[in-house]
């Protein structure tokens, strides 16, 4: 049986910290599924690291349900949450709706989206039909990089207030937790203390009650931007291309297959064979 909402509603109250880590395809997801990651989040950031866009813009509906029905075919144990494309549910409620569906069909437990009180009416829509909401606040990259680009949220007392008014109001439309990204870490750990709901920091301290990290990150597998918060535990990249490089070399040189990796006929029917073509 995986965690369920309430799992993670439960791990708030017992005061344990909550892990989140993005997947987007069976194989890796099924790693962080055996690691025993609590929530799975099959970010748009899919857009940046598994497609190779810019930003999270072009992402579309079918992409993130193919990527989202991938990672429920690997996941066990973890809750997983999917992420709402940027204009899946900006333009109408109906169209949230429909589009929360299409990823819950897809295999996800619930769905997230960004924006703070401007959301709230949207997010109890989808929540009213059963679907659980994660909000996410903060940097939203869909939006504020459109205009900011990558800018750390909650500096001054107006911006940190209304950074709290929306944990607010987004708690008040039912959200079960809360992304916040790149938040300066008081202003995190005042949000933290003030909602019931978890929320989970990206880039905005330790006083969060969970984080989250982008696993191709987290892995030293993506070099295109390194944000300070993104900590990471190994330089994958560095090791794949050592391994590409020496199956390379093996080919090249004739090393590689060798004979355990090859299959052999039966004696008898090879000496039939060669007979055959007298050789
Ligand atoms: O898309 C994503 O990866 C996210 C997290 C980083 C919060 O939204």
């Amino acid at each position: 049986m995986h965690k369920s909402v309430q799992d993670i509603l439960n791990m708030k109250k017992e005061k344990k910290k909550i892990s989140v880590i993005t997947s987007y395809d069976y194989t890796l997801a099924s790693l962080c599924d055996k690691a025993g990651i609590d929530i799975l989040l099959v970010g748009d950031s899919a857009g940046m690291v598994m497609l190779g866009y810019e930003n999270t813009i072009p992402v579309t509906m079918d992409q993130m349900c193919m990527f989202t029905e991938s990672v429920s075919n690997a996941r066990k144990s973890s809750l997983l949450v999917a992420d709402l494309p940027f204009m899946s549910y900006q333009a109408s409620i109906e169209d949230a709706i429909n589009n929360s569906g299409k990823l819950i069909k897809a295999g996800a437990d619930a769905v997230k989206l960004e924006g703070g009180s401007i959301m709230a009416e949207t997010i109890s829509a989808i929540v009213d039909v059963g679907i659980p909401v994660m909000g996410h606040i903060g940097l939203q990259p869909q939006t504020t990089m459109l205009s900011q680009g990558y800018k750390v949220q909650g500096k001054t007392k107006e911006a940190a207030m209304k950074l709290i008014q929306d944990a607010k109001e987004l708690e008040e439309a039912g959200v079960f937790s809360i992304a916040i990204e790149m938040v300066s870490h008081e202003v995190a750990e005042i949000i933290s203390e003030t909602v019931s709901v978890p929320i989970i920091g990206i880039g905005s301290g330790v006083g969060c009650d969970g984080q989250v990290l982008v696993v191709h990150d987290l892995l030293g597998m993506y070099d295109k931007i390194k944000p300070k918060f993104a900590k990471r535990y190994m330089n994958l990249s560095e090791d794949i291309v050592k391994s590409l490089e020496n199956y390379k070399n093996d080919v090249s040189s004739g090393t590689f297959p060798a004979e355990e990796n090859w299959f052999s006929m039966d004696e008898t029917e090879l000496k039939k064979l060669r007979d055959h073509f007298g050789s």
